[in-house]
């Protein structure tokens, strides 16, 4: 039996009738035990302290080039800061397509039961968070950096198309590859304390929605026919290369006096940027790889986006 038809076969058991209720039951009782308000949780009055970066040195996007040799230490203190209000502002736009997929589901959802119940949990969830990301953008007194106009403008269509594996993976793609390097930092006594308690309660929470939606996967798999999940395949390919190419916006090489394009080119053109990316997603990339999700006709925009090698 293939690894694909291994997932084909197993996720009706795990992931509908009574298995998917009581997943949803212990998500549910996981958010009732455990969810922060950053509003109460974060002390947002204090200063950040003067030496402390928002990201770990050799995960800037320049770390190693030319570009990066030129730059004093308080300037890649600066750039980290940028980098770290690009990433929390492409979050920002990754949830609130998150929150109208997870309003979407549950408005086509049973509301009784437990598994719509927890969309809206999550859905609950994700609020917050954005409002954590944009608290903490503000207190940077950086820009909100995000995705450009046309991306944006596509990103608000994706809600009402999305639908099928592609729409699960895609969910993981947004939350895990940021979910990664949050745990990478976020007990690097170098992060600043602000960013490391952002991290904390990021991380705990997207727990629960990695998994609600890593169950959720090989469901909508099992369900697809094999001309679908080429389709599949090809969206959620291209999908994942304009979320690897927009964690870093090329505008946050302004803040060190660096010119954006010829900066975003040298970022991409990085080993030690293109191994944050693929670090970012190994993990993902392995369970999607396992549920038929990666393959052609999308192998060129994953090969692009840095996640596949
Ligand atoms: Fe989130
Ligand atoms: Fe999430």
């Amino acid at each position: 039996m293939t690894r694909r038809t291994a997932a084909r076969s197993a996720a009706p058991e795990q992931a509908t009738g009574a298995g998917r209720e009581a997943a949803a039951e212990r998500l549910l009782r996981s958010t009732a035990a455990l969810s922060y308000d950053p509003e109460i949780e974060i002390d947002w009055s204090a200063p950040f302290d003067q030496d402390k970066g928002f990201i770990l040195t050799h995960r800037c996007s320049l770390y190693g080039t030319a570009l990066w040799e030129g730059l004093s230490p308080s300037q890649r203190l600066e750039l980290g800061k940028h980098e770290a209000a690009s990433v929390a502002s492409t979050g920002i736009w990754l949830e609130a397509m998150l929150m109208r997929l997870l309003a979407k589901h549950a408005y086509h959802g049973d509301p009784v039961s437990r598994h719509t119940q927890y969309a809206l949990a999550e859905l609950a969830d994700e609020c917050r968070h954005t409002i954590m990301f944009a608290r903490m953008i503000e207190k940077m007194g950086t820009p909100v950096y995000g995705p450009p106009a046309r991306i944006r403008a596509a990103g608000d269509l994706m809600p009402a198309l999305a639908r099928g594996p592609a729409m699960w993976a895609a969910i993981l793609v947004g939350e895990e590859i940021i979910d990664r390097l949050q745990r990478e930092q976020v007990a690097d006594e170098s992060i600043q304390p602000l960013m490391r308690m952002v991290n904390k309660i990021h991380i705990i929470e997207e727990a629960r929605h990695i998994s609600f939606a890593r169950a959720e996967l090989p469901r909508s798999v099992a369900a697809t026919g094999r001309a679908e999940m080429a389709y599949q395949r090809a969206v959620l390919a291209r999908f994942a290369l304009i979320v690897s190419r927009s964690l870093i916006s090329p505008l946050v090489y302004r803040s060190v006096g660096l010119e954006p394009s010829q900066a975003r080119a040298a970022a991409l053109a990085n080993p030690h940027h293109q191994e944050t990316i693929r670090f970012g997603g190994e993990k993902l990339v392995a369970f999607l790889g396992d549920h038929g999700l990666i393959g052609r006709p999308g192998m060129r925009c994953w090969r692009l986006s840095y996640l596949v090698s």
